[in-house]
């Protein structure tokens, strides 16, 4: 009895901002963004909210799933840009795609590795409870989160979402998985709710909300979530890299996937990169990128797939399943 991914969805908002768009408002060019981290242009929301991205992915998923939606009876998503402090973004998911009243919860806090947290999360509920088949989404409006002044860390982030149903029954599906955190005492990563408005609160000024990143710190962060992420993932089920059909890492900087690919002498053509195209969406980054290998045909049943995931938090997290 094993926890299966039986399809993926996602989904990206309209609007598109290139590299050159970016270049009309902070001092960049494309030249400097795409080699310093492969991309060339992100999905930002115009009329989207995370919600809506996280509907529109949730019904491709069950559309390709080809299952009855009432069949759903559980709801994890990961999101560090809700709409709402509550309901959960997961909850409004459920009310507006018309599933049955059933639990639907939110995964907050652990940015980039969202999706694999969201994803255990559901994998345990199912396994110690009596859930069956579960939507797990990533979604987010980062934009509505960057600072758009800030040229080291506007140029990396876009909009969109991804999603997964995950089902109990025959199948390895997830084989093993390992969440990890270290302490962001340093805050190299951070974005802070307003300040409180209460009438009786005299403590911390907050005078910034916005996503503020030491991009170098994370950097060799990532590195190394994905070379421990991969090697724990291949020391535990006793595989060798031969035996993955892919690697799925977080789309968070090119220079990311190629250097952790070179350390772990794993050819960097294992990685699936989509980077190009839609920047770095956080915990929709993994999900997303596991749809467009579906729709492209990229992936089999049966196929090993490691997922790797890092960021915010900080947090750090990979997944070997079985398709
Ligand atoms: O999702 C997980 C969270 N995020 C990440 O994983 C991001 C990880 N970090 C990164 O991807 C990279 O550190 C960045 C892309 C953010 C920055 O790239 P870098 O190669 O580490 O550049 P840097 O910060 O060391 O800056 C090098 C130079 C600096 O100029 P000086 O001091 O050498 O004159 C920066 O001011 O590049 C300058 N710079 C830029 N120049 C043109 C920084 N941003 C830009 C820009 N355009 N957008």
């Amino acid at each position: 009895m094993g926890i299966n991914f039986l399809s993926f969805g996602s989904a990206l908002p309209e609007g598109v901002v290139t590299n050159d768009d970016l270049s009309h408002m902070v001092e960049t060019n494309d030249e400097w963004i795409y080699t310093r981290t492969g991309i060339k242009q992100r999905h930002v929301a115009i009329t989207e909210n995370t919600v809506s991205l996280g509907i529109y992915a949730a019904e491709k998923a069950i559309n390709k799933a080809g299952i009855d939606k009432n069949e759903i009876d559980l709801v994890v998503c990961a999101t560090i840009t809700p709409d709402t402090s509550f309901p959960s973004t997961a909850g409004m998911v459920r009310q507006n795609i018309g599933l049955r009243d059933i639990p639907a919860l939110d995964v907050c806090g652990v940015a980039c590795a969202g999706f694999i947290y969201a994803a255990s999360v559901a994998q345990g509920l199912m396994t110690t409870g009596s859930y069956k088949t579960a939507l797990v989404i990533g979604a987010e409006t980062l934009s509505k989160i960057t600072d758009w002044s800030d040229r080291s860390s506007c140029i990396l982030f876009g909009d969109g979402a991804g999603a997964a149903i995950l089902r109990k029954g025959d199948g390895n599906g997830i084989i093993t998985y390992e969440l990890d955190g270290i302490n962001d005492v340093d805050e190299y990563l951070i974005c802070r709710y307003p300040e409180s408005e209460s009438p009786f609160y005299k403590g911390e000024h907050v005078e910034y909300t916005k996503m503020k990143m030491n991009g170098n710190k994370v950097f060799t962060f990532g590195i190394n979530s994905v070379i421990s992420g991969v090697t724990e993932m291949l020391s535990r089920s006793g595989l060798t890299s031969d035996d993955i059909k892919w690697i799925v890492p977080h789309q968070a900087n090119y220079r990311i996937i190629s250097s952790a690919a070179h350390r772990l002498n794993i050819p960097v053509e294992k990685f699936y990169v989509n980077i190009d195209h839609v920047g770095n969406t956080s915990s929709a980054s993994i999900p997303i990128a596991l749809d467009e290998m579906t729709d492209k045909g990229l992936v089999q049943k049966g196929d090993k797939i490691i997922l790797v995931g890092f960021g915010g938090g900080l947090a750090a997290g990979s997944m070997l399943i079985e398709l």
